[in-house]
């Protein structure tokens, strides 16, 4: 017992850096949202974030034959550095495709990661070099090393840090296609996305409707902006600048900024007002880019009337999903899980399943014509 309580203060004292640094931060919502933003505006984009935005474009032709040049984007915290990044990464560059002069590229080449928390660049980039991804410094002192739990004022600074960042890569002309980094891939999304209209092209919850019309308004049903893609039109550009100031004001006047429940909203008036030709939306097919909060299986649309909510299906008896379903996949992306780690883990059992139920990741992919970069 003495010699037990002789230690208490020694060990408290050690351990004191670490309880605090992996608490919830104890900035104001108020204070976060100031600091994204400049007396003139939000702030503009770094010399580093433009230099690696214009390392990593991918120039190609989509199905209407336009050139387009494209940036994959996340953004991540040091706790994200633990486990979850090394599979996330590991999952672009396992889609491959042929560059333009005939040489092996992939998605890993063209993301650019914009890191939250001041003291991790370094790390990022450990992880980055092993597959050609940019790490960008965009740190805030005010975020945890932490797990950015759910309702904490780390993870309502999330969405400041989403919305700068998006509207970084299309103040610099390039469309993006925005990743949380708790997905894996398996096969190209890109050919896909080159293939639709719209502005704008969310993912969301299982339910049955169309992505190919550029629409006003997305389907009335919950969208999820871990994976989003985004035309660099003018108009959009707007959009996301005024729903970067609309969370800002939600935390000024003292409430909760979320960016996932303000997103349909922040578009959806903007569209209405100049017309969808001005600016267009789309949600991705759920049965496509299916998500772990529909449940482990994804969304079954099979038999499902247009415009009606989707099946969601269990495991098979030998715990897999159904080959059926599972072969139409592009991703699974696994928000409503524990914390980064158990992500990492759900990202490599699913990475796994596919594999053995499907084949090799990326074999189902469709071709992309990669073109060469413009002359300087
Ligand atoms: C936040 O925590 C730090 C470390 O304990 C402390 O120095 C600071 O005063 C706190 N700030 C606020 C706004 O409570
Ligand atoms: C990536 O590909 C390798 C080699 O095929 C495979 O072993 C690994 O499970 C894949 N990982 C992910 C996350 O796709």
């Amino acid at each position: 017992m003495k010699s037990v309580a002789w230690l208490l203060p020694f060990v408290a004292l050690v351990a004191v850096p670490t309880v605090l640094s992996d608490a919830p931060t104890n900035v104001s919502l108020p204070d976060l949202a100031n600091s994204f933003w400049t007396p003139n505006g939000l702030k503009l984009p770094s010399k580093a974030l433009v230099e690696a935005v214009t390392r990593s474009k991918l120039p190609v032709l989509d199905a209407f034959g336009h050139r387009r040049e494209i940036v994959l984007m996340s953004i991540a915290s040091e706790f994200a550095f633990q486990r979850m990044f090394d599979v996330f990464l590991m999952s672009l560059q396992n889609i491959t495709f042929k560059a333009h002069d005939g040489s092996e590229d992939n998605l890993a080449r063209h993301l650019v990661i914009n890191v939250m928390t001041t003291t991790s660049t370094e790390k990022c980039t450990a992880v980055a070099d092993k597959y050609g991804s940019s790490c960008v410094p965009y740190g805030n002192s005010a975020f945890t090393l932490g797990n950015f739990h759910v309702h904490s004022n780390d993870f309502y600074g999330i969405g400041f840090t989403k919305t700068a960042t998006i509207l970084d890569g299309l103040t610099l002309g390039v469309d993006v296609l925005f990743l949380d980094a708790d997905q894996v891939m398996f096969r190209n999304p890109l050919p896909y996305l080159l293939a639709r209209e719209a502005d704008v092209l969310v993912s969301g919850d299982c339910h049955n409707h169309g992505d190919s019309a550029p629409m006003e308004r997305l389907p009335p049903i919950n969208n999820n902006i871990g994976f989003v893609y985004f035309r660099p039109t003018a108009m959009v550009a707007r959009a996301i600048y005024n729903w970067a100031l609309w969370l800002a004001n939600i935390a000024r006047r003292g409430d909760k900024p979320w960016d996932q429940t303000t997103f349909a909203g922040a578009i959806e008036t903007v569209s209405g007002d100049v017309t969808v030709r001005h600016m267009s939306m789309a949600m991705l097919h759920s049965d496509l880019f299916p998500y772990l909060c529909m449940g482990p299986c994804g969304c079954d649309l099979r038999g499902v009337p247009y415009f009606h909510n989707g099946k969601l299906p269990r495991r098979t008896a030998d715990n897999i999903c159904e080959p059926e379903l599972m072969r139409e996949w592009y991703n699974y992306h696994m928000p409503c899980a524990g914390d980064m780690n158990t992500k990492a883990q759900l990202m490599e059992e699913y990475a796994a399943m596919y594999q053995k139920v499907i084949g090799p990741i990326n074999s189902l992919s469709a071709p992309m014509t990669v073109l060469p970069p413009l002359a300087a």
